[in-house]
């Protein structure tokens, strides 16, 4: 992280853009808990299984800014790279995943800047998972400044398949042999038919509950 930033010559200005990320992720962070929270309260149910955040090293600000053609600059990672702040919601159901996202959305003084299904819509790697772009408002002793903070939302099952591709991804710098991209693919097909078990499960447990 030191070398990345040297070149930099404003490091106080890095800092104080840091500093930004990581109080929009305890934000976003908080607001998710009382989500939780409340949901439990009212509920008895808990939709989040758990929350992981991070703010991205300086390395891989500068190697995504060079991955599209960007300059290194203050300026242009926060312009152009929207993932310094991430939050990861792992929720139960793929019903929990949309009812948190409305929720999320719901709430006045985040803004919503881009959202993609990737639910609805999966990748080609068979990556699933629903990623929301926010900016919520930090309040410094004399001004206000939105932060972007992506929020990527999934299952256990999807973030089980998306861990093991990110590996793999990495083990052969994106040239995986065609038959394990093809395995891969068919995991996920896996993964989402068990989504879609455990849902109806979980729905067919609720209404016998209900009855008794
Ligand atoms: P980057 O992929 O981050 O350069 O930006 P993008 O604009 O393409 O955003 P996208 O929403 O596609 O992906 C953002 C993040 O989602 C990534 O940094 C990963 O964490 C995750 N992601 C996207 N696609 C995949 C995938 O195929 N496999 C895995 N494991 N994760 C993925
Ligand atoms: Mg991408």
């Amino acid at each position: 992280m030191q070398n990345a930033i040297k070149s930099y010559e404003d490091v106080d200005s890095w800092k104080t853009v840091m500093f930004l990320y990581t109080s929009a992720l305890k934000e976003v962070g908080t607001k998710l808990e009382i989500l939780n929270d409340e949901f439990q309260h009212v509920h008895q149910y808990n939709p989040i299984e758990h929350i992981k955040t991070r703010v991205k090293s300086a390395e891989s600000i500068v190697k995504k800014l060079k991955k599209h053609g960007y300059e290194t600059s203050i300026e242009n990672m926060i312009k152009y790279v929207n993932d310094i702040a991430g939050v990861r919601v792992i929720c139960s159901f793929t019903s929990d995943i949309y009812r948190l996202a409305e929720m999320i959305g719901n709430q006045s003084d985040l803004k919503v800047l881009a959202i993609k299904d990737y639910i609805k819509n999966p990748k080609k790697s068979g990556y699933k998972s629903y990623h929301m772009l926010v900016s919520v408002p930090i309040f410094l002793s004399d001004s206000v400044v939105d932060t972007k903070v992506e929020i990527q939302i999934r299952t256990i099952a999807m973030d089980f398949w998306a861990s093991l591709e990110h590996k793999i991804y990495y083990k052969f710098e994106g040239n995986a042999p065609e038959y394990i991209s093809q395995d891969l693919q068919e995991c996920a097909e896996m993964v989402s038919s068990l989504d879609d078990k455990m849902l109806s499960l979980n729905e067919a447990i609720q209404a016998c509950l209900e009855e008794a």
